[in-house]
């Protein structure tokens, strides 16, 4: 077993925009989230990771860069993200900061010379095709936004593409010049002290040659495209040769948002000898939620999906483990039950994850069990992916409560209101009267200062859980096993290491239900470490959402 900082860390994801109002401008800022540092650390966190902090017009809330080296006016100056660095680093944290290079905003000068003309060098920065013969899109593609995935500009008579949002052009990563432009942009960054990125959209740099249409068998007007930019052959040329001449040279964390990448497929992505990053996000356990399952958790394909990722990666990647972050609704809503069993299914579903083989992170307000909101109008929202979606499914006429009950259940905005800090209006977010986003109504009763004084909230329990991580070995490298495959309310595992053994066992329904495990069985010999949603007295049943970490 060999010591790496980035596995024994537990990493706390910020998004700025919503975290801490510094200025009572209604908008979080770098000076906010430094007077909350302090609150970070005590949780136990040695990482954050910081959502896009630089400049942007904030079409995507930052994900739309026009200056790498900037900080977006809203949040500060970049003498307050130095300060904020540097506190970081004083109360023994490590930041990394999120590295979008997928696109930047079509205010970046580089886009801006791109477009001024065909014959400008930076023309082949983006990618630029002309339209088809009667003038449409030069593909079929969709944007991940809604619409087509390209936009006409009158000037240059072509059409430009955006994956994304129309104010982010794709950068064309077949360009040399591109690629050294930014590699020399992450080597500044890192000289500056940063301890690494979290990698945005890093699967869609390379697309599919020739750019064609894709099949269109159901005749849509634009055709979901990932099957033309998601994780194409020939990408591990470029995030090779970006390795190499950026994150190889530094010691630092590194990972990738790698949508479309499978465990068969990882080990370029991963494994420790030859992968481009130190740990990726996979997506494949998001869905297994919702409509498409009647509801409900689907446990055996959570259980299979979480399995294949453990067992694929050991002794060669590592996970990233994750429930939550700023594009996901909130898992309590989602996987948990926010009304009748907020807290228990919080602590349940927390557990669950969180004591697998990988590195956690922990979105912020998932510490508290933060819910979804269900806002009346669309005006009330801010997200540039639900806004298109709102617009394109209005104008093929579904109903306004339609596309509502879609944006309450799945829009971006769930995650991203504003931090509940106390019960004092706004949260304590912010002094202002408005704030970019609506507070969550439920704020009085769900907030961080409540919960600090509680013993049994849900805050004090990721406290134990990352205490009780950073105190056992095994719990960081561990193997780690299934078992109780077939159970359908418990997920199940254990960790080994040596001669030391953890069990993991969590009740992921709101149901009261039974069980048997070996490993229980020499009762004198296990230790409950730390219990929820029950007492874990008994050897047999389990409350609903009851979890429990025993060493055995
Ligand atoms: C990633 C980000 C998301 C952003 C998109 C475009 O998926 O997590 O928030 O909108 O990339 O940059
Ligand atoms: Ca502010």
């Amino acid at each position: 077993m060999r010591r790496i900082w980035w596995k024994e860390a537990v990493v706390y994801q910020v998004y700025p925009r919503s975290f801490m109002d510094s200025n009572g401008d209604g908008i979080g800022d770098l000076q906010g989230m430094i007077e909350k540092l302090d609150y970070i650390r005590q949780l136990g966190i040695d990482v954050i990771w910081i959502c896009p902090m630089y400049q942007s017009p904030n079409d995507d809330n930052g994900y739309d860069i026009s200056d790498y080296q900037a900080i977006m006016e809203d949040f500060g100056t970049m003498e307050d993200f130095d300060q904020l660095l540097e506190e970081v680093h004083k109360r023994e944290m490590k930041l990394i900061i999120d590295l979008v290079i997928n696109h930047t905003s079509d205010e970046h000068p580089w886009f801006i010379e791109s477009r001024s003309s065909k014959d400008n060098e930076k023309h082949d920065w983006y990618i630029w095709r002309n339209p088809k013969e009667d003038r449409s899109e030069p593909n079929n593609w969709e944007s991940i936004f809604s619409g087509p995935a390209w936009e006409f500009d009158e000037k240059n008579e072509q059409y430009y593409m955006h994956l994304f949002s129309t104010k982010q052009p794709d950068l064309n990563w077949e360009n040399e010049e591109v690629r050294e432009a930014l590699y020399q942009m992450m080597n500044w960054w890192m000289d500056k002290g940063i301890d690494g990125f979290r990698v945005d959209a890093i699967s869609h740099i390379k697309k599919l040659n020739g750019l064609p249409d894709l099949p269109n068998p159901d005749s849509l007007d634009y055709v979901p495209s990932f099957a033309g930019h998601m994780n194409q052959e020939g990408i591990h040329d470029f995030l090779h040769e970006m390795k190499q001449e950026t994150f190889a040279n530094y010691d630092v964390m590194t990972v990738g948002e790698a949508n479309g990448v499978s465990v068969e497929g990882s080990d370029l992505w991963v494994s420790e000898e030859i992968g481009a990053f130190n740990m990726v996000f996979q997506f494949e356990h998001l869905d297994l939620w919702g409509k498409k399952t009647g509801g409900t958790l689907d446990l055996p394909s959570l259980k299979t999906t979480l399995t294949k990722w453990q067992k694929g990666l050991e002794g060669r990647g590592w996970n990233a483990l994750f429930l939550e972050n700023h594009d996901q609704p909130r898992s309590v809503s989602t996987w948990g039950n926010d009304k009748d069993y907020w807290k228990e299914s919080a602590k349940a579903l927390a557990t669950m994850f969180f004591f697998m083989q990988g590195t956690p992170f922990i979105y912020q307000g998932q510490e508290i069990g933060m819910t979804n909101v269900k806002y009346p109008h669309i005006s009330d929202y801010d997200d540039v992916s639900m806004k298109n979606f709102y617009r394109i499914q209005t104008e093929k006429g579904q109903s306004h409560e339609e596309i509502m009950e879609v944006i309450w259940e799945q829009g971006r905005d769930n995650s991203r209101t504003p931090m509940q800090w106390n019960k004092t209006a706004q949260a304590g977010f912010s002094t202002a009267k408005d704030t970019w986003l609506g507070v969550n109504r439920n704020y009085k009763k769900i907030n961080v200062e409540k919960q600090l004084k509680e013993k049994d909230s849900i805050l004090s329990h990721y406290q134990e859980m990352i205490q009780l991580r950073k105190t056992h070995d095994v719990l960081v490298y561990g193997q780690y096993d299934l078992t109780l495959p077939e159970h359908e309310h418990i997920y199940a595992y254990t960790r080994t290491l040596g001669d030391q053994q953890f069990l993991v066992l969590v009740n992921v329904f709101p149901v009261k239900t039974t069980f048997e495990h070996d490993l229980l069985k020499k009762a004198n010999r296990v230790e409950l470490l730390l219990v929820s949603g029950g007492k874990g007295k008994s050897h047999t049943k389990m409350q609903p959402y009851e979890a429990r970490v025993y060493r055995v």
